[in-house]
């Protein structure tokens, strides 16, 4: 794999002191990404649709260190704290991107970081956080090092953001990516994500995500513990084969608009997903009931309106809700009086297609 493309070749330019803001959205996987080898190495290839109204904004100042010395220094603010406890996780994050960032060594960095959506409502902020810090980075880079494409630094950005939560590759660029070599998408690579490459057909333009909260506690099991787990899985092996399948057929549907196809393929990953934390060693359960009462609600409306909804699970037991733009009002308005009930204090989040990072 070519990671060379991303060590900094050049010699870089003297700053005394800037700062940029990035806002970075979050994304939904439709084929997920459960299981990975080191470093950050996807087993099989995802994608997802990137979000719109739930991203992180976060800027960083860079103050050119007095001393010379390979030590990364930083401090983290969240929503306007300090936040001692987020630290070890984005000091892991420098340390995995300091060969390919060596600029990070020059200065003192301050994050101020702030989330769209409310900060313990169990939606995973670590793909949004950490592409941030990723693209405010390569602001950095392609100030002092001239000549960086446009092409280039988004590529960087998902590659680095990669190294710090793989879902977060996918948080760079909008409306599709796909995270993961993957024979039939084109420009494919384990190391970033890339746009979906091919002509999207009009009924997934504007689709919608609403995100119902039913849990907003912690997660009782870590992504990266869940991941882990997948080694030694009994069914990991098939697992990875049928995700790449489903990737093929996913980009088929996505070309031709067959929404049928489309329900039956999310959901089936959505609930083979859980299924390899069911079938684990420790075993766990993500999901409440009252994330099964919403998969019924959603499965008798969809009968009995003749309708295209269908839901999505990312690791945890809030429901993402999927429907075209052109169902919106009613859909809508069956998940305020049908489905808002079973979230914690009714909470839920109307969301849809995004078209990725923007500077501030
Ligand atoms: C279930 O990207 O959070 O949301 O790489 O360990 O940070 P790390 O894991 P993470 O895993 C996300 C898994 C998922 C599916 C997906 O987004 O594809």
């Amino acid at each position: 794999m070519n990671t060379d493309q991303f060590l900094v070749k050049s010699d870089l330019k003297f700053i005394d002191k800037t700062s940029y803001t990035w806002q970075t959205p979050s994304n939904i996987a439709l084929v997920k990404y459960w299981g990975k080898s080191n470093p950050q190495i996807p087993k099989n290839a995802s994608i997802s649709f990137t979000l719109n109204n739930c991203h992180t904004i976060t800027t960083i100042e860079f103050e050119r260190k007095l001393t010379k010395d390979r030590r990364v220094i930083f401090d983290l603010f969240f929503e306007g704290k300090e936040k001692e406890e987020f630290k070890p996780k984005i000091a892991e994050f420098f340390k995995r991107i300091q060969e390919y960032c060596p600029y990070i060594f020059d200065y003192k960095m301050t994050i101020n970081s702030e989330n769209s959506f409310p900060h313990s409502s169990g939606i995973a902020s670590s793909a949004s956080g950490l592409s941030a810090i990723a693209r405010c980075l390569l602001s950095l880079e392609s100030k002092i090092i001239s000549g960086l494409s446009e092409e280039y630094i988004n590529k960087k950005a998902s590659f680095l953001a990669r190294l710090g939560s793989g879902s977060a590759s996918r948080s760079i660029e909008g409306p599709l990516v796909v995270w993961g070599k993957h024979p039939e998408i084109e420009g494919s690579s384990d190391l970033f994500g890339v746009q979906f490459p091919y002509q999207v057909h009009p009924i997934f333009e504007n689709y919608q995500d609403a995100i119902l909260l039913v849990d907003k506690g912690e997660k009782q099991v870590s992504s990266t513990v869940g991941h882990n787990l997948m080694h030694n899985h009994p069914y990991a092996e098939i697992r990875f084969v049928q995700a790449n399948e489903n990737l093929g057929k996913m980009s088929k549907i996505l070309q031709e608009g067959n929404l049928k196809e489309f329900i039956n393929l999310v959901e089936s990953e959505a609930l083979t997903l859980h299924a390899m934390m069911l079938t684990s060693n420790p075993y766990f359960i993500l999901m409440k009931p009252n994330t099964l009462e919403i998969i019924n609600k959603i499965w008798e409306y969809r009968k009995e309106q003749n309708s295209n909804i269908c839901f999505t699970l990312d690791a945890g037991a809030n429901v993402h809700v999927l429907y075209p733009f052109k169902e919106k009002e009613n859909v809508n308005q069956f998940i305020e009086n049908e489905l808002s009930k079973f979230c914690q204090k009714n909470h839920y989040i109307c969301d849809a297609v995004g078209f990725g990072a923007k500077m501030i």
